[in-house]
C-alpha cells in the first residue's frame, strides 16, 4: 500500500488525513495515520476528488485537427478532470452500433484521464442498440453535427431511454423561437438565440420527458433555470459564468447556447452558489483560430474549456465567492451521480482519482498553460488555481501542474445494475 497525506475533503469537510491506495489504485483506507510502502505527503494543500466533466467534445475521431482524445485529456488533467463524458458529435457521429465501437476501438489507451461515452440516438429503435453508452445526447436545435430532432421524436426517444434507464442530457434551444436576422458579433448572437428559446425548450421537455431521466445541459439564464423541474438535473458552464457579450471575443466568444447579458451573468451566477445548479460543466469544444477567424456568422460556435473549469471556480474559494462544498459537490460528486459512475468522492472502496491544489497559488490562466491543441482560451488572462498534483486510480498523472502520463485513461460502461438485466 501508498499513502499520500494531505487536507483531505471526506465527508464534506476538510482535515489533515491519509489516503491508503491498493494496487487496483482504490483507496484502501482513509485514517489519522497510515504508514505504507512509500508515502507522498502534500502538507497543507488540499485533496480533493478528481472533477468529473459532463460535457466535452473531443474531436475524436474526425475532427482532430481541432481537438484529439490524447491531447484533449492531458488538458483536462492538468485542469484537475479526472473523467469526462465525451459528446457523440464526432465524425461519424455516434448514432449507431458501428460509430460507438469504431469510436471505442479509436480512442483505447490513447486518453491521459478516464472517460464515458455519449450517444446520440436519432429514433427510439436505435436506444436499445446504443446501449453501451453510459448516456445519450438529444439535440433540440442545430449546433456543429447536425443532429437535432423534431419534439415527437424526442417523445419517442425518452420512452425508449425510460425502458433503459439511460440518462439523456438535451441541448435545449427551441429553434422555432430563433430570429432571422444576422449576427455580428456576441450580442447579436445572443439576440438570434434568446433566452426565450431556451425557456420555451426547457419547458417542453419538461412537458414530455415523462419518467426518463432528463438532464439539461449548459442552461444561461435564470428564465430557463426556472423551468427545470426539482427532479431533472441542469449543468452550467464556466464561459455562462464567468464570460458575457460585452467581452472583446468576436467569434471566438461564439457559441451555442449564446453567451447573455452581464446581468444574466450575475443571476446565473447568483443561482448557481445558492446550490440551484447541479453540475459545472466545461462543454470543451475547440476549433481553430483559422476557423474562429471567419466572419462571425460563418464562424463555428463553441469554445474550449476543459483545463480552467476547476481553475476559476478554485480561484473564488479565496475569494469568498463560493464555498469548498459548493465547488466539490458541483464538479465531482454531483456529475457523478448523474452520470451513474462510482467516481467524484472520497471513501474507501473508490478510486483513487485526486487533485491536489493550493489555494494561494494564484496565476493568470495563459494559452501556453492549457495546451489546448486549438492553441487558444477565451479565459486568457482571469486568475485561476491550478492544480499542482493530480492522480488517476492512485498513479500522478500531473506533476508539479504538467501532465506526466498519457494512455492510462480506460473506458467507463455502464453499470448493467439497472432493471434491463433480466
Ligand atoms: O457551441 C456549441 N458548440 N454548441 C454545441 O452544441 C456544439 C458545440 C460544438 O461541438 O462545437
Ligand atoms: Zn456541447
Amino acid at each position: 500500500m501508498w499513502v499520500i497525506r494531505g487536507r483531505v475533503f471526506f465527508r464534506g469537510q476538510l482535515e489533515p488525513l491519509s489516503l491508503g491506495i491498493d494496487e487496483s489504485g482504490r483507496i484502501a483506507a482513509i485514517k489519522k495515520v497510515l504508514r505504507g510502502d512509500a508515502e507522498t505527503d502534500h502538507g497543507d494543500a488540499l485533496i480533493l476528488p478528481g472533477c468529473v466533466d459532463l460535457h466535452v467534445h473531443m474531436r475524436d475521431p474526425g475532427l482532430t485537427h481541432k481537438e484529439d482524445i490524447s491531447c484533449g485529456t492531458r488538458s483536462a488533467a492538468i485542469g484537475g478532470v479526472t473523467t469526462i463524458a465525451d459528446m457523440p458529435n464526432t465524425v461519424p457521429a455516434v448514432t449507431t452500433t458501428t460509430a460507438l465501437n469504431q469510436k471505442t476501438d479509436k480512442l483505447r489507451g490513447r486518453a491521459a484521464v478516464d472517460y464515458v461515452l455519449y450517444a446520440a440516438p436519432q429514433s427510439a429503435t436505435a436506444v436499445p442498440r446504443l446501449s453501451d453508452a453510459v448516456a445519450f445526447k438529444v439535440y433540440m436545435a442545430e449546433s456543429t453535427g447536425n443532429l437535432e430532432v423534431t419534439v415527437p421524436r424526442m417523445e419517442e426517444i425518452f420512452r425508449a431511454a425510460e425502458k433503459e434507464g439511460k440518462l439523456v442530457a438535451v441541448h435545449a434551444e427551441d429553434p422555432g423561437k430563433f430570429m432571422k436576422q444576422k449576427a455580428r458579433d456576441p450580442q447579436g448572437h445572443a439576440a438570434a438565440r434568446p433566452k426565450i428559446a431556451e425557456q420555451t425548450a426547457v419547458a417542453t421537455l419538461m412537458r414530455i420527458r415523462g419518467e426518463a431521466r432528463v438532464h439539461v445541459a449548459h442552461v444561461t439564464c435564470v428564465e430557463a433555470l426556472d423551468q427545470v423541474a426539482a427532479t431533472a438535473t441542469c449543468e452550467v458552464t464556466p464561459h455562462h459564468l464567468f464570460l458575457d457579450w460585452s467581452k472583446p471575443l468576436g467569434a471566438r466568444g461564439k457559441t451555442n447556447p449564446p453567451l447573455r447579458s452581464p446581468a444574466d451573468r450575475d443571476a446565473l451566477w447568483d443561482a448557481f452558489r445558492k446550490g440551484r445548479i447541479d453540475a459545472v460543466a466545461s462543454d470543451h469544444a475547440p476549433h481553430t483560430l483559422d476557423e474562429k477567424g471567419e466572419p462571425f456568422e460563418e464562424a463555428p460556435a463553441g469554445l474550449p474549456g476543459v483545463a480552467t473549469a476547476f481553475p476559476l471556480l478554485m480561484r473564488r474559494i479565496r475569494t469568498g465567492d463560493l464555498d469548498l462544498p459548493r465547488l466539490v459537490s458541483a464538479m465531482a460528486s454531483r456529475p457523478a451521480e448523474i452520470l451513474g459512475i462510482a467516481k467524484g468522492t472520497i471513501e474507501v472502496g473508490r478510486d483513487a482519482d485526486l487533485v491536489v491544489v493550493d489555494p494561494r497559488n494564484i496565476e493568470a490562466v495563459t494559452t501556453k498553460r492549457v495546451r489546448y491543441k486549438c492553441g487558444w482560451t477565451p479565459f486568457e488572462g482571469m486568475e485561476a488555481c491550478f492544480p499542482q498534483a493530480v492522480y488517476l486510480r492512485g498513479e500522478p498523472i500531473v506533476e508539479d501542474g504538467e501532465a506526466v502520463a498519457e494512455g492510462q485513461g480506460r473506458l467507463i460502461t455502464p453499470r448493467r445494475t439497472g432493471h434491463h438485466d433480466a
